[in-house]
Formats: C-alpha cells, structure tokens, sequence
C-alpha cells in the first residue's frame, strides 16, 4: 500500500505538476495547502483528478460549527477524498464537520508539529476527535504510541514532521519515514524533503522501499 502523502507547497502549478508525474507511481494521494490552493486551486485540482490521484485539501478548518460543515460541502462537490479541521474548534465544530453525508474524509490536527506541547494535551484533543466520529488525527509519529494507546490501535493516525536527519526548520516533532510506519502511521505526510530534493524521484523511490518492510496492516 502507498503510504506516501506528498505535500504540494510550491508557489507554481508547473512544479507542481513535474512533481506529480515524477512521484506518481509512489504515490496515490496529494496533499493541497493554501500555498498552491490561493494561486491555482482549480488547475491543480483539475490536473490531479486527470492523473487519477485523491486529493486532500489541508485547509485546517477552524471555524464555527455552520462555516465549517458548509465549507465541507463545497470540498465534496470538488471532489475533494479528505480534508483537515483543526481539533482546537472543539466538539461542535468536528461534529458539524463529520455530520455531512457521503463527504470527504475528516482528518482533525491535533496540534501543529512546529508546536512543542505536552503530550497530555495532545491526547486530550485526540480523544475528542475521536468522540466526534472523524476518520483519524494528523499528529506526529512521536505520539503514535500514546494515542494508539488511548484512542485504540485501529484508530488511524497520519504523520506529518517527517525527517531522516535533524533538520532547523520549522518542524520541532520530527521522526524517520521508518519510524512512523513501524509504530503504525496509516499514511505519512512529506513535503520539503521531497519537494526541494534534487532528484524527488529518488529520494520518494528510496523512502518508498525503507518503508514497505516497516508497513503494519493499519489500513484506513
Ligand atoms: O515540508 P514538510 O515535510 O515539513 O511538510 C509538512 C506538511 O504537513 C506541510 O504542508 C504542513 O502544512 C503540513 N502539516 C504539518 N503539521 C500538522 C499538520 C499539517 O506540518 N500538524
């Protein structure tokens, strides 16, 4: 199974489009932020679904409970296959999120992988989402353990922060591709590694095959 989500944050859609078709056989699902999503939402759209790719749009919504569920709606009606809402909109919020039939699957953040929290918090907010009915937590794969361990091992965790070294930017809850499968990410999140490499293909080639002997069946 592709476990691989990459994250398209590049300021123009030909890049964007050279990364797709030189990760493309690693990867099945492509991750839209605001960057690329205020220059050229449509077009990158447009292009994934022509390549046969699911779209997940990580907006993060936070908003009134109204807003949110209705913001989901239009995501459905682009076609959108997953979204992100931020935990910290509380019950209301996620339960108006997850309350829209047949929509986009809801993946809430804990809190954000650049933030060192403890780690209490971090299961607080977990739990609720889960009480809440969404289909897993974007959270770092240092929590994995901890959030399997209270929300239960089926419940689907998603990684972003990943790193094979120790990098300066903004990420501060980091661990190796390897490290978040083997404790059971359902998918991992990657952006800059990939995106900025020289060679992405290889790099996607060779993070790919590090984590197909580490995969769980911890499928979503
Ligand atoms: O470049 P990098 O690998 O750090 O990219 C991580 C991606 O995951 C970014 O698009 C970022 O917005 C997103 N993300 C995150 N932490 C979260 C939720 C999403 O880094 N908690």
């Amino acid at each position: 199974m592709k476990k691989i989500i990459l994250a398209l944050d590049v300021l123009n859609i030909k890049k964007a489009e050279r990364l797709i078709n030189e990760t493309s056989i690693f990867i099945d699902i492509y991750k839209v932020g605001p960057i690329l999503f205020l220059r050229s939402g449509k077009e990158i759209i447009k292009i994934l679904k022509k390549n046969k790719k699911k779209i997940f749009l990580d907006l993060k919504f936070y908003d009134i409970p109204n807003t949110v569920k209705y913001a989901v709606e239009s995501a459905k009606k682009l076609g959108i296959f997953s979204l992100t809402v931020h935990s910290i909109g509380g019950l209301e919020m996620l339960k108006a999120a997850v309350s829209v039939k047949n929509g986009p699957k809801i993946w809430a953040v804990t809190v954000l992988t650049s933030q060192i929290v403890s780690q209490e918090e971090i299961v607080k907010r977990a739990r609720l989402a889960k009480l809440c009915g969404v289909d897993g937590v974007i959270s770092s794969p240092q929590e994995i353990i901890l959030i399997k361990k209270e929300c239960g091992k089926n419940f689907n965790i998603i990684t972003p922060g990943i790193r094979n070294i120790k990098t300066n930017d903004d990420q501060k809850r980091t661990a190796t591709p390897e490290f978040a499968i083997k404790y059971g990410a359902s998918f991992i999140i990657i952006g800059r590694p990939i995106i900025k490499a020289k060679n992405p293909y290889k790099i996607t080639k060779d993070i790919y095959n590090k984590i197909k002997t580490s995969c769980r069946k911890n499928v979503i």
